[in-house]
């Protein structure tokens, strides 16, 4: 399975802090926003990944990141021209890909749950997508699973009335038909490929599984709160441990005397 990291996109909820940087390139606490969804990949196992950022930043991402050995990991990089939607800069992934399946991170997010367990379950159902759930307190912000029994019927983006509390975060397993899927959107009412709208096509097809997520999880792109959020919750956590950030198979460092992590309310998916 490979990893694509999709951070193109403009930022323009961060401006001015994105004005001249890449919001991907911020940072949370002591680190740059995606550091996190490289060690989310690289905890599952995954460590040839693809970063697609959007023109004009594609230099900084190589500067502060290089061929990714300093990390573990080996990286390749690609850019999306235009900020076409989330699946748009996906669709930039398909030689990469090279007919593997793929779990696909959007930069701006931060999860906390391992999910390699989940990863494993995805390799063994045969195909298909896999999604993950988050309870959270502001649904409409985000994608919504609608779900009936334990079955999903559909994911709504960013709905006034959301039908459930659970939103989609930003981590997708897809087998490599996602794109094909792809080929055949069309635009949204924003003008962008929603990759809602892949979602939904999996769920329509009967090959669509989700997880709910235990631990932390946070979009940091979505407000300036939320990315004050980030920061303070990740440097009360074992996630502010230099040493061990990327060693994820051992030990990380524990900061400041901290008994509790915060981050570690039921880890597990
Ligand atoms: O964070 C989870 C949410 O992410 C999901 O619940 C939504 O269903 C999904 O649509 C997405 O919503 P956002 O409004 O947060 O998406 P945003 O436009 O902020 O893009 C998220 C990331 O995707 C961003 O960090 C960079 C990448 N991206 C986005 C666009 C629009 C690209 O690489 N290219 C793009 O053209």
């Amino acid at each position: 399975m490979k990893g694509i990291i999709l951070a193109g996109g403009t930022g323009s909820r961060l401006r001015p802090l994105t004005k001249v940087t890449n919001k991907h390139l911020l940072p949370v606490y002591n680190k740059p926003m995606i550091y996190y969804p490289i060690r989310t990949l690289k905890q599952a196992g995954i460590n040839e990944i693809l970063i697609v950022s959007g023109k004009g930043h594609a230099g900084g991402f190589l500067e502060l990141l290089g061929s990714g050995s300093s990390l573990g990991v080996d990286l390749s990089f690609d850019v999306q021209e235009n900020a076409g939607g989330i699946a748009e800069a996906l669709s930039l992934a398909e030689s990469f890909a090279a007919g593997e399946s793929v779990c696909v991170v959007l930069g701006d997010n931060i999860i906390f749950d391992d999910i390699s367990g989940a990863v494993k379950e995805y390799e063994s159902q045969g195909g298909g997508a896999k999604i993950f759930l988050k309870s959270v307190p502001n649904p409409s912000s985000y994608g919504v699973a609608e779900i009936s029994g334990d079955k999903i019927e559909k994911i709504i983006e960013k709905p006034e009335n959301p039908p459930s509390d659970l939103a989609v975060i930003g981590c997708y397993l897809y087998d490599n038909r996602v794109f094909d899927v792809i080929k055949g959107l069309k635009p949204s009412g924003r003008n962008e490929l929603e990759i809602t709208d892949v979602n939904n096509f999996y769920i329509d097809q009967g090959s669509m599984t989700y997880n709910v997520l235990n631990g932390w999880w946070g979009d940091c792109g979505e407000s300036f709160d939320s990315l004050k959020e980030a920061s303070d919750l990740v440097a009360k956590s074992s996630l502010a441990g230099l040493d061990g950030f990327f060693d994820v198979g051992g030990s990380t460092r524990k900061v400041g005397g901290i008994k509790k992590d915060p981050l570690k309310r039921g880890v597990g998916v």
